[in-house]
């Protein structure tokens, strides 16, 4: 809530489905208005009608994040219907799974058009606001992707790094502004990630000695992370453990076991 007792409004990326849908679940539950941003209008208007009837005003601003200058349109969107955003959750990515000489190079585009471009810039447009008025929360959403490299998944994974080193960078910068940014970095999650990122068939989906996480235990995750303003949140143990050392590991040791998460790229 804010200090004037009005809710907090929070725009969430990426909200038709998985992790986005349910930190908007999540948001509401806690007090929140929201608006809701995705490319599929119905699935969005279907989650609105729910988060209405939990006593939440959701707003619905269809947009496809990956089309050059739609992230700043938005924000001048939500700025000309008087929608003051207090927290801004930069959900909305996918993946591309393949050796990088054989991926369709207008994916790649299109991937790091959303997971970079569309990210940097609608977070480059909303938080002036919120350090001006002294309050407000950013989320970004990495992933474990983002603290190895990942043959098989190289640009998504250097994606994802881009979000994290981004989230950490800025996290710092906004200390003492009353705005706190967190990166969260889910590992494996029960979403529509695989089925989008052509991912079904890899190891870390498909092996049972690799935990899977529910988008909304992840959700709830990182909402806790966001609201204590931790900088950055890896979910789960094991995800931890994986993320962490391969900061620390040779490479010798981080490459053969992403390819055994991540398959062959030959
Ligand atoms: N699931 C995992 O294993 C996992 C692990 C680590 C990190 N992540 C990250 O978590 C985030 C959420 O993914 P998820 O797991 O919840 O997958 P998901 O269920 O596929 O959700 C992805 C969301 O992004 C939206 N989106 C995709 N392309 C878009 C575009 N061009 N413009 C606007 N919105 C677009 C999708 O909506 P529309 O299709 O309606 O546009 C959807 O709402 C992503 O950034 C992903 O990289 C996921």
């Amino acid at each position: 809530m804010q200090d004037n007792g009005a809710r907090n409004l929070a725009l969430v990326t990426g909200a038709s489905s998985g992790i986005g849908a349910e930190l908007a679940r999540e948001l509401v539950r806690h007090g929140h208005d929201v608006v809701l941003t995705a490319r599929r209008a119905p699935e969005l208007e279907a989650l609105a009608a729910e988060l209405r009837a939990a006593g939440a005003v959701a707003t619905v601003v269809p947009k496809d994040l990956g089309v050059p200058g739609a992230a700043r349109e938005l924000a001048l969107e939500l700025d000309a219907r008087g929608l003051q955003v207090d927290v801004l959750i930069n959900n909305a990515g996918f993946g591309d799974v393949g050796a990088f000489v054989r991926e369709d190079p207008d994916r790649i585009d299109a991937m790091l058009q959303l997971n970079v471009v569309a990210l940097t810039a609608l977070t480059r447009a909303l938080l002036p606001g919120m350090v001006a008025r002294g309050h407000g929360r950013v989320m970004l959403v990495s992933s474990t992707a983002g603290f190895l490299p990942g043959p098989n998944m190289a640009a998504y994974c250097a994606s994802k790094a881009y979000v994290l080193s981004l989230g950490e960078a800025l996290a710092r910068e906004l200390r003492g502004t009353g705005v706190t940014l967190t990166t969260l970095c889910p590992g494996a999650t029960h979403s529509g990630f695989a089925t989008a990122s052509g991912a079904e068939s890899l190891p870390l989906f498909t092996s049972s000695l690799v935990p899977k996480m529910s988008s909304a235990s992840v959700a709830r995750a990182g909402y806790d992370a966001m609201t204590r303003g931790t900088p950055v949140l890896v979910t789960g143990i094991m995800n931890k453990l994986v993320a962490y050392s391969g900061r620390v590991l040779p490479r010798a040791i981080v490459f053969p076991v992403a390819r055994l998460l991540l398959g062959d790229h030959r």
